[in-house]
């Protein structure tokens, strides 16, 4: 009896060491990444005289959010089949500035030897039908671990804060609403998108025309 229980006991220990490395590599990427990230910022800052970024986030799914997904998505249990099929597990929320700032971003990003972008959503050139927009990165970047390099993937969605402003909002307002949405507040919904839009043209061409200024 009692070696039954040692027996449970060491296994839990082993799979829940596993399940830590495991969380621990995404946690990993995400520091490197933000690191990155705060890199080229700085840099950028100093080339360009200004800022690009208003802010970064980010988090890690947690188990909970990755078995609910895994079943979701009808997955494989299994730690290799999550980490390949489920990319979204790091993410990193970039806002920045001006919307030619989200493509710069993305340049420098896509310029850097270790990161490997493996999948590029533009929903700013092609916003989603409810008019969402963003540009969704997901990219591959090693994790120098004591006794093996790991490939990682982390989600970035890049955005301007008037977008950011929007997506929030709509999740908040849509979250958990499962019935169909009326198709004036469909509407109306856009059409709030739309003038985030047109704020981010407004504010994007009077930055230019006060860098002429400057000149
Ligand atoms: P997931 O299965 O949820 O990961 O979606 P996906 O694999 O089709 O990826 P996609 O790049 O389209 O979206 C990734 C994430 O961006 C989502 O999980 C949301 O958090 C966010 N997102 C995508 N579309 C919308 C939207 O219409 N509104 C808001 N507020 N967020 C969105
Ligand atoms: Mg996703």
């Amino acid at each position: 009896m009692s070696v039954a229980k040692e027996f449970d006991y060491s296994q839990l220990h082993t799979a829940k060491k596993e399940i830590t490395r495991f969380m621990l590599a995404y946690k990993f990427a995400l520091d490197e990444v933000s690191t990155k990230v705060n890199i080229l910022q700085q840099e950028f800052q100093l080339i360009h005289d200004y800022n690009p970024i208003e802010h970064i986030s980010t988090r890690l799914k947690s188990m909970e959010s990755i078995l609910e997904k895994a079943q979701r998505k009808n997955l494989e249990l299994t730690m290799p089949s999550i980490k390949q099929n489920m990319q979204d597990i790091a993410g990193i929320r970039i806002n920045c500035s001006f919307n030619s700032d989200i493509y710069k971003l993305r340049d420098m990003i896509q310029n850097q030897q270790d990161v490997e972008i493996i999948e590029c959503k533009d929903y700013i050139k092609n916003p989603k039908p409810n008019g969402y927009r963003s540009l969704h990165l997901i990219i591959k970047i090693p994790v120098f671990m004591s006794d093996r390099v790991e490939d990682v993937y982390v989600e970035m969605r890049i955005r301007t804060i008037a977008m950011d402003f929007w997506a929030s909002l709509e999740h908040k307002i849509f979250y958990k609403y499962n019935k169909a949405v009326p198709e004036k507040i469909t509407r109306e919904l856009k059409e709030a998108a739309e003038s985030a839009n047109e704020l981010d043209r407004k504010m994007e061409t009077l930055h230019k025309e006060i860098l002429e200024l400057k000149q």
